[in-house]
């Protein structure tokens, strides 16, 4: 148990085999370099300011409406060590708030791109579906809900037989995809932000 709480404080920890089904003695949950890091994070504010700008059009064409009230997103080291206790059930048994991606021999250098562009892109496959979360478009919807404030990721590595899993789980505070509220106001961009933040016009997004 001591040793445990040695590996907790260096970051990391080794998980036993209950956790997930596809993992070995070898498995540990990880954290992403402070490059990775950010651009997991910039991918993110990318998305939102496009959208809060209205730049951003799904595959037909239509263009998102802009946002009043899109938040720039900070990392959060708290959150990411929620994501990783959660990244070691291999893709299985998320909950609310936290988007999953796994991807067989996945490297940590790149699986947060592929990530974040295969979430941003359910935006332009299926568009705004009404401004509202559904099953379809969940993850573009984590990342661009305008009241989130920040975000953290970390991953997994684990055997699935004889190949090897990377798992990418991001968390959210606060948690988005609420039933039917829309994922942000729609009119002038930043106009309405909210009390404390300022909007800045070169992103659109209220810092
Ligand atoms: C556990 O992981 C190690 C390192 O990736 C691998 O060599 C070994 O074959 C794995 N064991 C099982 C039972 O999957
Ligand atoms: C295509 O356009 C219609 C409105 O013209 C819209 O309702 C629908 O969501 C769009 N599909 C995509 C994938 O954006
Ligand atoms: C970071 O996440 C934690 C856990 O959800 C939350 O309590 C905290 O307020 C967050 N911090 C920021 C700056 O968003
Ligand atoms: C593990 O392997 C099985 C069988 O090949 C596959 O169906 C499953 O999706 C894999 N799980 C992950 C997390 O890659």
């Amino acid at each position: 148990m001591a040793l445990y709480w040695i590996f907790v404080l260096l970051g990391f920890v080794p998980v036993s085999h209950q956790a997930c089904s596809c993992l070995n003695d070898t498995l540990l949950e990880l954290r992403f370099s402070g490059a990775v890091q950010t651009k997991i994070l910039n991918a993110h504010n990318t998305l939102r300011s496009q959208i809060a700008r209205g730049l951003y059009k799904s595959s037909n064409g239509t263009v998102f409406v802009t946002a009043t009230n899109m938040l720039k997103l900070i990392w959060n080291a708290t959150l990411t060590n929620q994501a990783a206790f959660y990244s070691v059930s291999c893709g299985s048994g998320g909950g609310a708030g936290l988007s999953v991606f796994a991807q067989p021999n996945g490297s940590p250098d790149t699986i947060g791109t592929a990530a974040t562009t295969k979430w941003a892109n359910e935006f332009k496959t299926y568009g705004p579906m009404g401004y509202v979360t559904s099953a379809k478009t969940r993850e573009a919807v984590s990342m661009a809900w305008a009241r989130t404030q920040s975000v953290g990721c970390a991953y997994s590595m684990c055997m699935n037989g004889t190949q090897s899993v990377t798992t990418m789980v991001c968390a959210y505070y606060p948690v988005g995809n609420a039933g039917k509220q829309l994922i942000y106001f729609q009119g002038p961009t930043c106009s309405k932000c909210p009390s404390g933040k300022a909007c800045v016009a070169a992103s659109g997004l209220c810092v």
